[in-house]
């Protein structure tokens, strides 16, 4: 078990235990969370609470950063929020999510942006199981991308 400290975009911070038990995406399933513009989590599904760890009331209202892993680099966040929020596209990455427990999970999310009436009210992810080949690949990439950003 290893403590981190975590920081977060809004300048934030919180420590988070680790263990390098990594849980296997659930079979046939996909895991789905909404949030508001802000990436608050404002619906989330069955398969999601279960993959967490978290109750579905410790989940709702909360900032969806509440899963974010340290190993995932600042980059990947700010490309998922400036192509859902500034272009208004749909983003497609892979994502390692922390669960309350300090163990963590690989997900293939697509994230959509909310639109009604012309306007953006929102985002949703839908999550599906990874390729093993891709998470080998982007646990380098991230990797590097994270000693990149820690030399800055
Ligand atoms: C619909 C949606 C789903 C998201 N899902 C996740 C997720 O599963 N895990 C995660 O770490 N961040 C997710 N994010 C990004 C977070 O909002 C946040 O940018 C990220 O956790 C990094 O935290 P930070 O921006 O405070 O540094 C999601 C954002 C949106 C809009």
């Amino acid at each position: 078990m290893t403590k981190v400290q975590i920081n977060y975009y809004d300048g934030s911070q919180s420590e988070k235990t680790l263990t390098d038990e990594e849980i296997p995406f659930p079979e046939g399933k996909l895991i789905v969370s909404r949030t508001d513009t802000d990436g608050i989590i404002t619906h989330c599904n069955q398969a999601f609470v279960d993959m967490s760890g978290f109750e579905k009331d410790e989940l709702i209202g909360q900032p969806h950063c509440v899963l974010r892993h340290p190993d995932m680099p600042s980059a990947a966040f700010k490309d998922l929020w400036d192509t859902v929020k500034d272009q208004g596209k749909k983003w497609r990455g892979y994502v390692k999510n922390l669960r309350k427990d300090g163990s963590f999970y690989w997900v293939y999310a697509v994230v959509v942006p909310n639109v009604r009436d012309g306007k953006t009210v929102g985002f949703a992810s839908i999550r599906r199981k990874p390729s093993r080949t891709k998470i080998n690949e982007l646990t380098e990439t991230y990797k590097a991308m994270l000693a990149e950003e820690k030399k800055a």
